[in-house]
């Protein structure tokens, strides 16, 4: 392992951020670690190329260096009150489509290993088969780390990362391997799909606009007018009437002309008016 120098971790932290808004500025220790693995077995002259060849390429070419240093720390139902809110979306749609057929396209944006995407899906699919109405869901799935996204698409979890889910919809969209290991049953998993995608990218997938985005717990590690920055390309995929969740501490002071700012506790809730700029 070389010995990475002040002015070179320096760099790889500028690299980092510049490519995934991942801002380690305050956290050295986390950043060598990451680097650890990442430069094994080079020699200085190999790790300054790496390096410099990174400062040049796009972000995919950071993958295992991503990979190690995002945290991607989630569970089923983290937030509990976010699904609260969306219950409550879901039921107004509900009781709005009446007759008509309800399309609902939901978004887990830095979704990690697929926990949160799931638990949309669980309390969307919750409210649609007791409604009895023809509605049909979608929820994608997106984040930077290819590990977490081939995690998530496996749909795999050990017992013990069962815990915060309540008892009903364990047994229900869950079925166990060996009872130790459990992943999610075919039907709902088929309304969830999962993209490696960079949510720095203004373009990247998923392209269509949105009734539901969730992106809690993401932007926490990108800078404030970062946070913003991504946060008004959210809006940009919502549709008129659809909702932006945030998390309580993310994108502080944030406002956009074309949001409502919804109540909301441990949760931040913003509609997009249906007047407003499309
Ligand atoms: C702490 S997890 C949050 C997971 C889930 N949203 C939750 O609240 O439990 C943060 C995730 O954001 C992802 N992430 C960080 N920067 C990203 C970026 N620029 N684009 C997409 N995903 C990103 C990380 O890879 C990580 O999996």
């Amino acid at each position: 392992m070389p010995d990475v120098d002040k002015n070179q971790l320096g760099r790889w932290q500028a690299v980092l951020e510049a490519q995934t808004g991942i801002n380690l500025n305050q956290h050295e220790h986390i950043l060598r670690k990451g680097l650890n693995p990442w430069l094994q077995g080079m020699s200085d002259d190999e790790a300054e190329l790496t390096l410099a060849r990174s400062e040049s390429q796009p972000w995919q070419g950071l993958g295992g260096l991503v990979d190690h240093l995002a945290v991607k720390e989630t569970r089923f139902y983290r937030n509990p009150a976010a699904y609260r809110i969306l219950a409550q979306y879901v039921q107004r749609r509900l009781q709005d489509s009446q007759q008509a057929r309800l399309l609902l396209d939901m978004w887990s944006a830095g979704c990690s290993t697929g926990e949160e995407a799931y638990t949309m899906a669980m309390t969307a699919s919750e409210l649609i088969q007791s409604a009895e109405q023809r509605a049909y869901f979608g929820v994608i799935g997106s984040d930077i780390s290819s590990a977490a996204v081939k995690s998530a698409r496996q749909g795999s979890y050990h017992v013990r990362r069962l815990q915060s889910l309540p008892d009903t919809l364990r047994q229900r969209y869950l079925v166990s391997d060996d009872n130790l290991n459990y992943r999610i049953e075919s039907q709902l998993a088929s309304r969830v799909c999962f993209v490696q995608s960079n949510l720095l990218d203004a373009r990247a997938t998923p392209k269509s606009a949105m009734d539901v985005i969730f992106c809690q717990n993401v932007l926490v590690y990108f800078r404030g007018w970062r946070q913003k920055q991504v946060l008004n390309n959210l809006v940009q995929r919502l549709k008129p009437g659809g909702i932006l969740l945030i998390g309580a501490s993310e994108g502080r002071g944030w406002q956009h002309p074309d949001l409502i700012r919804m109540p909301g506790d441990d949760v931040q809730v913003f509609e997009r008016r249906r007047d407003g700029n499309q």
